[in-house]
């Protein structure tokens, strides 16, 4: 789906990402953790298309328009309804607006929205805006979702349904993610694998973890576990390593 070989980014002449290589199997849900500023946005945009790489390659087993793009902030329009945002991409490629909006319900209802596509944003709690931001971009019914900590804004219960509620969905569809977290547990509950990147300048891939959890999986129930205990360890205690042995 995704091999990123090589890889080094930056801007300008300030380099950010060097030497990286990453890969995101068909329907793989992959993590991407690292310290503040090690570059992982940076790496998402160029995945998009948005950032043209120094050195090394992107390859894309997927279309241009098979790519689904999700940010922290929310992206919703406050002058439409929740129905007309989450039917807004739909439109933007072409869609008659009948068809747009029908498609749009369809993807609000099973996203747990049903009676409040007439809402305006305003009128929506932060978690069903998320929700409404994510039936926007799985209506486009794309093969890779890039997500970049959008989560961040909602709080620790907000968080746990709505990416229950996400990976309901993605395993269903069979789309494959790269997701971008500062939260390890959020990485370990929902993904296949994880990147950790080392700290920037020149951050790269300083190590990749399996989680030993199967599919279809209860992101809440696996977090019992004594797997994700000694996984969470282990990731906690590379990321301070990682943190602490900075690049000068
Ligand atoms: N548009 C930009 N122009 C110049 N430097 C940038 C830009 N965006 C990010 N950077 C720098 O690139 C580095 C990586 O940033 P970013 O990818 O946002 O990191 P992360 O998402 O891991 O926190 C940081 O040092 C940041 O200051
Ligand atoms: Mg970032």
């Amino acid at each position: 789906m995704l091999e990123v070989r090589g890889l080094a980014l930056g801007y300008g002449d300030q380099p950010v990402l060097e030497g990286v290589d990453l890969r995101v199997g068909e329907g793989e849900f992959v993590g991407l953790v690292g310290p503040s500023g090690s570059g992982k946005s940076t790496l998402l945009r160029a995945i998009a298309g948005l950032l043209k790489p120094l050195k090394g390659e992107i390859l894309r087993g997927f279309g241009e328009r098979e790519l689904g793009f999700l940010f922290q902030e929310d992206a919703l329009l406050p002058w439409r309804t929740a129905r007309e945002n989450a039917a807004l991409g739909l439109r933007i490629r072409g869609y008659g607006k009948k068809e747009a909006l029908e498609e749009a319900e369809f993807w609000l209802v099973r996203l747990g929205l049903r009676g409040l596509g007439d809402r305006y944003p305003h009128e929506l709690s932060g978690g069903q805006r998320k929700r409404v931001a994510l039936a926007q971009v799985l209506a486009l019914r794309p093969k890779l979702l890039l997500m970049d900590e959008p989560f961040a804004s909602l709080d620790a219960i907000l968080r746990t349904e709505v990416t229950r509620d996400l990976l309901r969905l993605v395993e269903g569809e069979g789309i494959a993610v790269l997701l971008v977290t500062h939260d390890l547990e959020e990485a370990i509950a929902l993904a296949d694998r994880i990147y950790l990147l080392s700290k920037g300048p020149r951050a790269r891939v300083a190590k990749a973890y399996r989680v030993p959890f199967p599919r279809p999986r209860d992101p809440v129930a696996v977090r019992a576990e004594p797997r994700f205990g000694a996984l969470l360890k282990e990731l906690w205690q590379d990321l301070e390593e990682v943190v602490l042995c900075a690049a000068p």
